[in-house]
């Protein structure tokens, strides 16, 4: 069975083909993907409406150049699976009205997937694939929880942010440090250049003693170190910033991560989501698990961030 994904909840527009197996995680056939970072780098952030327009223009493109890299037709979609949210609404429109109208000139069936699903299934199709049950770690733009997950479709939450996600975190305190957008990436990459004891930023619910997490204050900390340094900062300073900045809010993701394997008593981590990407977040997480003796899985990088091929996945393993 072939499945067609459709990801359009934000700011790039993805579309995947995958085959289903007899048994064993399908197969990605083929994945295209525009991103419209360019386009809304001259606003400092995602423009709802353009999203959607340039949604729009992309989708049967990326589509036609799917089934070509597959040597597939319309005629071998068996299924047309769509993001259904959470996301951006006039961008999420665009993707369920291709996606139904599509299934519905094809005479097949459609199948809405929530964003968050498609990311914690991702890892799925990298070169070192999970086995259930693991603990998940999804970090996102919009959404930071640990998971425990036992099967597909069997997800308990076991904590998550009460304000704004890990990866907010990273893109507010790039945006106040005169980063641009996205910010994490651009924190990060400047992160490498500086010190992460350089400036004491807090750890928000660290010794909470639960699994739930808070960057709200850490972002307000960021912007009165900002202040602090004055009109000009020096390069040496932006960067000790950023190293700071990514040392709070990685150590703790670790340690809640850590946390709730241990409370579950399992042994395997699953990380996703964009901030996944974080070369410093894998770093530690894969210190920390050698050191104890567990197992982290994470998305290939390509995979990291909003694609169509998770949103096939999903829907391919959901209907196996
Ligand atoms: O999963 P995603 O593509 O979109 C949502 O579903 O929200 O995640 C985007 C988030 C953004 O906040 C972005 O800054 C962050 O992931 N991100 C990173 C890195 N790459 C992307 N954060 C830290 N380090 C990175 N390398
Ligand atoms: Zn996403």
């Amino acid at each position: 069975m072939n499945v067609l994904g459709i990801e359009s909840s934000c700011d790039e527009t993805g579309v995947a083909l995958v085959r289903t197996v007899v048994s064993g995680t399908p197969q990605l056939r083929a994945h295209a993907l525009h991103s419209q970072i360019l386009m809304h780098q001259a606003y400092g952030g995602v423009v709802p409406e353009l999203a959607s327009r340039d949604h729009i223009r992309r989708v049967l493109p990326l589509t036609e150049q799917v089934l070509a890299e597959a040597g597939a037709t319309l005629a071998d979609i068996d299924v047309v699976a769509f993001t259904r949210g959470p996301g951006l609404a006039g961008a999420l429109l665009v993707g369920a009205g291709v996606a139904c109208a599509l299934a519905a000139a094809l005479g097949k069936p459609t199948l809405g997937v929530h964003h968050l699903e498609g990311h914690l299934l991702s890892p799925f199709l990298s070169a070192d694939p999970p086995e259930f049950p693991f603990v998940a770690l999804l970090v996102s733009g919009g959404h930071t929880q640990l998971m425990r997950v036992d099967a597909v479709g069997r997800y308990e939450l076991l904590g998550e942010t009460i304000d704004d996600a890990a990866g907010e975190a990273f893109d507010k305190s790039a945006k106040l440090m005169g980063l641009g957008y996205p910010g994490g990436p651009a924190l990060s990459r400047l992160a490498q250049q500086g010190r992460a004891d350089a400036f004491a930023l807090p750890r928000p619910l660290l010794h909470s003693g639960n699994l739930d997490f808070s960057f709200a204050g850490l972002k307000t900390a960021v912007l009165t170190q900002h202040r602090k340094l004055g009109e000009s900062p020096s390069a040496t300073q932006l960067a000790d910033l950023a190293a700071s900045t990514q040392a709070a809010i990685v150590e703790v993701l670790v340690k809640k991560s850590l946390a709730a394997l241990k409370a579950s008593g399992l042994k395997r981590l699953v990380v996703s989501g964009g901030v996944g990407a974080n070369a410093e977040l894998r770093r530690q997480l894969n210190e920390a698990a050698q050191r104890r003796g567990l197992r982290v899985h994470y998305p290939e990088l390509d995979l990291c961030t909003d694609n169509g091929a998770m949103i096939a996945l999903a829907a391919a393993m959901r209907l196996q």
